[in-house]
C-alpha cells in the first residue's frame, strides 16, 4: 500500500508521527507499507504559498491512501479564504471525489466516565454518523457576496443536492447499516428546506432495495436533541455535509474525548483520507500532551477500509484499547488528579501492546 501522509499544522505533525511507529511496527510484523510526507493547510502555504500544492495534490492521487493530522491555526486566520488552511481539506476531498465520511462514536469502556453526560446514558455507545462530504452548502455555487440596491453588502451560499448524489451516499448508508444493528436514522430538515425534502424522497426510494434495514428520518434539529438524551437509540446516523458537520462534533463529545476519534473519507473504490476528527489544537502544539489515539485509530481504519486488512485494523484498535485497560491516559482523558502521559508515551505503548500481540 501506497500512503500519503500529511501532518499538516499545530499538533499534527507530532500525533501523525506516532501514527507513522505504528506503521512501522505492523511494516515490521508483515505489512507492506512505502509511506511519503506533503505539506497541507497553513504548512503548505508556507512551504509553496498554497493550502493544498500541486505536488502535495499528485502525491495523495498517486497513493492508495491519505493519512492527515490537522490543519489550522492563528498564524493564517487572517489570510483570505481561498488561501486559508481549511481550503486544502475540502480542496482534497472535492479532487479525490471523498464523498462518503464515516465518524463513529465510540464509547470505550474505560472512558465512560469521561463524557459531559451521565455515564449510564453513554456507556456502551456505538454511532457511526455518516456524513456526505463533497456536496451541499459546502460547495454549492451560486456563492459570494454583493451590494444591495440600498448599499449593504449581502453575504449569500446555495444549499443543494442532486439526486445522484443523495443516492450513492444513502446506498453506503444502508450497507453500513447491513452490517451493524440494521438501523439508519437520516436527517434532514424537511419541513422547511426542498434540498431536504427531496434527501427525504430519495433515501426513502432507496430504502426499498433494503427491506431489512430499519429506515426512519429525523428534523435536524431533534436530532441535535436527541444526541443529548438518548444517545444511544442511534445506530446510523445518515446526514448531508452541513448537518453531518454540525453533529458529528456534537456526537463526538458524548465519548468523552474528542482526542479519540477518528474518521475516514472515501470514494467510490475504497481510496480514502483518514484523519482525527479533532482539529490542530494550536495552543497544545509542539509539547507532547495532545493525545494521538485518534490518529492511530485513524490508522485501524485506513487498514480496514482501504486496505482490507480487517486483521491488521483489529490489531491496532486491540492495542489501544490495551493501553486505555493498562490505565494510559493522555492529559485530555485522565479525570482530575490522574497521572498522565505524554504523546510520545502513549505513542509507543500503543507500539510495545503492538509488539506483545505480535508475540
Ligand atoms: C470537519 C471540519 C471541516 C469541515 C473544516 C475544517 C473545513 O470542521 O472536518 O468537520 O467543516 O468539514
Ligand atoms: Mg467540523
Amino acid at each position: 500500500m501506497k500512503l500519503a501522509i500529511l501532518p499538516g499544522d499545530g499538533i499534527g505533525p507530532e500525533i501523525v508521527r506516532q501514527a507513522e511507529k505504528v506503521l512501522k511496527a505492523l511494516a515490521a510484523g508483515g505489512l507492506a507499507v512505502e509511506m511519503q510526507q506533503a505539506p497541507i493547510g497553513g504548512a503548505g502555504h508556507d512551504a509553496a504559498g498554497d493550502p493544498l500544492p500541486d505536488a502535495t495534490l499528485a502525491l495523495a492521487r498517486d497513493a492508495d491512501a491519505v493519512l492527515l493530522g490537522a490543519v489550522g491555526g492563528p498564524r493564517y486566520d487572517t489570510l483570505p479564504r481561498e488561501l486559508r488552511p481549511e481550503q486544502g481539506l475540502l480542496r482534497i476531498r472535492k479532487a479525490l471525489n471523498l464523498f462518503t465520511n464515516l465518524r463513529p462514536a465510540i464509547v470505550h469502556p474505560e472512558l465512560a466516565s469521561a463524557s459531559s453526560l451521565k455515564p449510564e446514558l453513554v456507556a456502551g455507545l456505538d454511532v457511526m454518523i455518516l456524513r456526505e462530504l463533497t456536496g451541499d452548502i459546502y460547495f454549492g455555487t451560486p456563492r459570494g457576496r454583493r451590494a444591495l440596491d440600498d448599499g449593504q453588502r449581502e453575504g449569500f451560499d446555495t444549499m443543494k443536492y442532486s439526486e445522484s448524489e443523495i443516492r450513492r451516499i444513502a446506498h453506503v448508508g444502508f450497507r453500513i447499516a447491513m452490517g451493524r444493528r440494521r438501523q439508519l436514522c437520516s436527517v434532514d430538515k424537511a419541513n422547511v428546506l426542498d434540498t431536504s425534502i427531496l434527501w427525504r424522497e430519495v433515501v426513502t426510494e432507496v430504502g426499498r432495495e433494503y427491506p431489512d434495514v430499519a429506515l426512519t428520518h429525523m428534523y435536524v434539529d431533534n436530532a441535535a436533541m436527541q444526541l443529548v438524551r438518548a444517545p444511544k437509540q442511534f445506530d446510523v446516523m445518515l446526514t448531508g455535509n452541513i448537518f453531518g458537520d454540525i453533529l458529528s462534533d456534537e456526537a463526538s463529545m458524548l465519548t468523552g474525548s474528542i482526542g479519540m476519534l477518528p474518521s475516514a473519507s472515501l470514494d467510490a473504490h475504497g481510496k480514502g483520507l483518514y484523519e482525527p476528527i479533532h482539529g490542530s489544537a494550536p495552543d497544545i502544539a509542539g509539547r507532547d500532551v495532545a493525545n494521538p489515539l485518534a490518529t492511530i485509530l485513524s490508522v485501524a481504519m485506513l487498514l480496514r477500509y482501504s486496505g482490507r486488512d480487517e486483521a491488521a485494523a483489529q490489531r491496532v484498535e486491540a492495542a489501544v484499547t490495551q493501553v486505555l485497560r493498562d490505565g494510559l491516559r493522555t492529559a485530555d482523558i485522565a479525570t482530575p488528579g490522574e497521572p498522565t502521559v505524554g504523546t510520545e508515551q502513549m505513542g509507543d505503548a500503543v507500539v510495545a501492546a503492538l509488539a506483545r500481540a505480535y508475540r
